[in-house]
């Protein structure tokens, strides 16, 4: 049965659910209204609510949208993308303070979540804070980042990935003085990118297919939007230009790389800029990473043009679930994302700084627990996604997810594959993740199983953003590994970090500021749904 949008059962049952009565019942407390105290530099409404726009020709796309509307602040604060459904670009200062008036105007249940930014847990998205129909909710915080490019989507209980799916989301960049003071490539030299997959019924509309595939292992479409645009093109001057990019698909990872060999220099991550430049051949970017891009087209020629491309990788997606989502664009093939092309010459270009900023690193000292890390222990089962064995709960806290707050806290993110005290990787990696192997490829019962399911999984915590400490492979296939690995970029500061399998991570999270429940989850949306998502209890 198709609904409105060729939405599917979950997204048709969530708003039929809403309709009739609230589809997530955590206590019905009165959306958060605006604080008479709160004094703001930046006043802004973000009403959610559907549209037709053009994104193929022919039909228009049924999208839902934030539909944005400066009430007070810096014209800048707010940037239409043109001809787009994603939410206005948002760009704030640190230390402003920021109003945003969420109004739902979606037949269903939606709160809006600012990732990467660190507010207090009402302001954050909470799923228990979502609004009904017709409601508004009001968040005040003050900007604490440093400059950054950070992602805003839906939070909404099971209905995350729908939402974000039919066209709910945006980019929010922080600026600070000292950036600022760095001259990096503004105004039409920096160039925001949003990377999304999506899939088209023969009318044009948005499909979610996959089924039971797709909610097992992420939603994989077949056609790349970039800034909600098809077959994206951009123009540029000889000169060096800041593409500050997002992946905001729902599951899809990408392997940054130019069609001519071009290295990458990337300049920023989730948290902001590195120390220094790091220059890869490419850059992996999952679900919700960011990074920042400097990129140089002085001394090429007028006409001429540079792919970014998506390149070929193996290990990261069980081969069973490549090919969903209208099977057209495999997950792990190379293939295009958009297209630059030099169409005018110019000579003030800036010189690319070789020291970006000062990044505070956390000593053992530093660390409430430098040898007993707490666990986030990622497994999949028979239609089960889980966090240290456990679907999501609100309100049922294991220990390890209380955290004191004003802590510094290690974790140690790992693939656990249970069953009687097996190390990870020696088993799932080795098996059926190698390219062409079916799924029958010579595993054996249970294990065979298990290696069918190893998959990489972007883990995101909320708040501020953490520090990579070590990344080891454990894994038995080293050859798959040895395509993705030279594109990991852990030295800046990140919020989101790609496990993939075989790896154990380590990060150090400091838990500064904000006592509440805060968010902790697989950024693969459909897992994130599924309940591969669990709260902290900062107190
Ligand atoms: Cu981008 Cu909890 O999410
Ligand atoms: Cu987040
Ligand atoms: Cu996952």
């Amino acid at each position: 049965m198709r609904d409105r949008y060729g939405l599917t059962r979950r997204g048709f049952l969530a708003s039929a659910a809403a309709l009739a009565a609230p589809s997530f019942a955590f206590g019905e407390k009165a959306p958060r209204a605006a604080t008479e105290s709160f004094n703001p530099d930046v006043d802004i409404e973000l009403a959610c609510r559907r549209d037709a726009v053009q994104i193929l020709s022919g039909r228009p796309t049924s999208v839902w949208r934030y539909a944005g509307n400066l009430l007070k602040g810096p014209a800048q604060t707010l940037t239409a993308l043109p001809d787009s459904y994603l939410g206005p670009l948002l760009r704030f200062t640190k230390g402003q303070k920021i109003r945003i008036r969420l109004r739902n105007e979606l037949p269903e249940k939606t709160i809006a979540h600012w990732h990467g930014l660190h507010v207090p847990m009402d302001a954050d998205g909470h799923p228990s804070a979502a609004i009904d129909p017709g409601q508004t909710y009001v968040y005040e915080f003050e900007m604490r980042n440093r400059a950054s490019f950070n992602f805003y989507h839906p939070h909404t209980h099971e209905a995350t990935a729908t939402q974000v799916y039919h066209g709910l989301a945006g980019g929010i960049i922080v600026e600070d003085e000292d950036e600022r003071a760095l001259g990096l490539p503004t105004g039409e030299y920096e160039i925001p990118l949003i990377l999304q997959d999506r899939s088209f019924d023969d009318g044009n509309q948005f499909a979610y297919w996959g089924g039971m595939h797709r909610d097992m292992f992420g939603f994989y479409g077949e056609r790349i939007l970039v800034n909600g645009r098809a077959d994206h093109r951009i123009d540029v001057a000889s000169r060096a230009y800041r593409l500050p990019i997002l992946n905001a698909s729902n599951a899809r990872i990408y392997k940054l790389q130019w069609d001519d060999g071009t290295p990458l220099t990337a300049i920023g991550v989730d948290g902001g800029l590195l120390e220094k430049p790091e220059t890869r051949p490419y850059v992996m970017l999952a679900p919700a990473e960011r990074v920042d891009l400097w990129v140089d087209f002085s001394g090429r020629k007028i006409g001429s043009k540079l792919v970014m491309r998506s390149g070929e990788f193996d290990g990261l997606v069980p081969p069973m679930a490549q090919r969903m989502g209208g099977g057209g664009l495999i997950v792990g093939d190379d293939y295009p994302l958009f297209t630059v092309t030099v169409a005018r010459e110019t000579s003030d270009s800036p010189k690319l700084p070789q020291k970006l900023a000062a990044i505070k690193r956390h000593r053992p000292e530093d660390l409430a627990n430098p040898d007993d890390p707490r666990p986030i222990a990622i497994s999949m089962g028979h239609m089960s996604v889980m966090l240290n064995g456990r679907g999501y709960e609100h309100d049922n806290l294991l220990p390890i997810e209380r955290v004191p707050v004003g802590t510094v806290q290690l974790f140690e993110i790992f693939h656990d594959h249970g069953g009687g005290g097996m190390r990870m990787g020696g088993m799932g990696m080795g098996m059926g993740m190698g390219r062409g192997m079916g799924m029958g490829g010579g595993m054996g019962g249970g294990m065979g199983m298990m290696g069918m399911m190893n998959m990489a999984h972007p883990i995101h915590l909320h708040g501020q953003p953490f520090e990579i400490v070590s990344r080891t492979y454990e894994g038995e296939d080293a050859e798959a590994y040895s395509t993705i690995r030279d594109g990991l970029i852990d030295s800046g500061l990140k919020d989101t970090v790609l496990v993939a399998p075989g790896e154990r991570i380590r990060i150090a999270k400091p838990f500064e500021d904000f006592k509440g429940r805060f968010m902790y989850h697989c950024h693969n949306l459909e897992h994130e749904d599924m309940g591969m998502m669990r709260e902290f209890s900062v107190e």
